[in-house]
């Protein structure tokens, strides 16, 4: 039976071995050239990286990594990994990931900017940025390749943008 997804900041080395293995899941079936498992352990039991995940029940379903940092961009939010499984994509998940993270850096960095590297070619990812607020800053397109570029914007804005698109909700209806 469907059970309602269920979207929370993962605490460092708070994650099963289980639930690792599901993180590795849904990384290889997200990404062209996926972390290893033990790349995502690192991440997930990192304390300077921030993990978000998405359940539905037990099973993570998507998850997002992020760290602030002070070295990238003159210091910034880095979305490290935003991954979300196949079958429950287009369904808002990925969306309210990001609502997730930007509460939580709210509280913490609120004045900085959010930043991410997307392939130009990835048109789901770049779509939900730019549907997100993100655009290319000026600063980022000398420094990259013809395949990838730099978005960001500040974290308030984000913020805002978040709220403004409420109406994007996780829904129920969305077969898997
Ligand atoms: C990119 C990704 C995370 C999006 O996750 P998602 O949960 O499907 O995204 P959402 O449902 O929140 O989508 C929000 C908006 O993004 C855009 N979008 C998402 N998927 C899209 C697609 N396949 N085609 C076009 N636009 C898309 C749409 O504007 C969408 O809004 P809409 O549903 O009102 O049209 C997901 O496709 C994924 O895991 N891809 C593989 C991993 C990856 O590329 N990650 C990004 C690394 S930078």
């Amino acid at each position: 039976m469907k059970e309602i997804l269920s979207f929370k900041q993962a605490a460092s080395k708070s994650l099963t071995e289980e639930q690792l293995r599901q993180v590795e899941e849904v990384e290889a079936l997200g990404c062209n050239d996926p972390y290893s498992f033990l790349q995502l352990k690192e991440m997930f039991e990192d304390e300077s990286v921030d993990n978000f995940i998405c359940c539905d029940g037990d099973k993570i379903v998507g998850f997002a990594t992020s760290k602030c940092n002070k070295r990238y961009y003159d210091g910034c939010i880095y979305i490290i990994n935003l991954v979300v499984l196949p079958e429950y994509r287009k369904c808002g998940v990925a969306t309210q990931l990001m609502e997730v993270m930007t509460k939580f850096y709210l509280k913490k960095c609120a004045d900085l900017y959010i930043t991410l590297d997307v392939t130009k070619t990835n048109i789901p990812a770049v779509k939900l940025y730019q549907k997100l607020g993100f655009t290319v800053p000026d600063f980022a397109t000398k420094n990259k390749g013809d395949d990838e570029m730099v978005m960001s914007q500040p974290l308030t804005n984000l913020a805002k943008n978040i709220e403004n698109l409420k109406k994007i909700k996780v829904r129920n209806s969305c077969t898997k």
